[in-house]
């Protein structure tokens, strides 16, 4: 299937996580934010929406990174399509923070363990935020700021506690209910 915005199209592929509301909604976390230049890290990319975007609006370097390699070739095929260079990286990329000025995460948050690399897109542990916590512990090394959704299945006030203790501040950009369920978008950032 293919989508289509204002400045590019996604295809959307086998076994990779297919853009959604949350999706969306980190991206207007983004656009409220309009991050100016550098580099950007697109943390467990999917399709690439996200880098996509932020390439296609912002004209920042974007690096691509999901644990699925299918993901990542999803978002080599995308960025092919869309003209846009960037970098790309199977694994698990926690550790390149640290070279970035920008990064994004919409994280596996479901409350469950994931079975599968297909269930690694959803699933993140008891309480949905194993990803986020291994995030959140890298999180000092970024130059500029980040993106990060949690969502109303998840202990918000434990993830909040851990970003302010290693003397990050955190903004709500906004939240968003959806079929149930609310999204809390985030920007993290190191001064005011
Ligand atoms: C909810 S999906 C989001 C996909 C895409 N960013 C979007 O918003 O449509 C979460 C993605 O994170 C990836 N992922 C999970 N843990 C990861 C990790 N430790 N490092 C990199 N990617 C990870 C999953 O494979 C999945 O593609």
């Amino acid at each position: 299937m293919r989508i289509r915005f204002d400045k590019y199209v996604i295809e959307t592929c086998e076994d990779v996580y297919e853009p959604a509301e949350d999706s969306f909604a980190l991206l207007d976390a983004i656009d409220m934010i309009k991050p100016s230049e550098g580099t950007f890290l697109d943390l467990g990319c999917g399709t690439g929406i996200v880098g996509i975007h932020v390439a296609k609006n912002y004209g920042l370097e974007v690096i691509f990174s999901d644990v699925n390699p299918k993901a990542v070739r999803c978002a080599k095929l995308n960025a092919s399509l869309n003209n846009i260079r960037g970098s790309f990286v199977v694994g698990d990329s926690m550790y390149r923070l640290k070279e970035v000025d920008y990064v994004a995460f919409n994280p596996p948050y479901l409350p469950g363990e994931p079975e599968d690399e297909v269930d690694m897109a959803r699933c993140g542990g008891p309480q949905g935020i194993r990803e986020v916590m291994k995030f959140v512990n890298n999180l000092h090394k970024v130059r500029r700021g980040a993106f990060l959704l949690l969502t109303s299945f998840n202990p918000i006030y434990v993830v909040l506690e851990e970003i302010r203790s290693r003397g990050l501040h955190t903004r709500v950009l906004f939240t968003r209910s959806v079929a149930g369920e609310e999204y809390f978008l985030l920007y993290v950032y190191r001064d005011r």
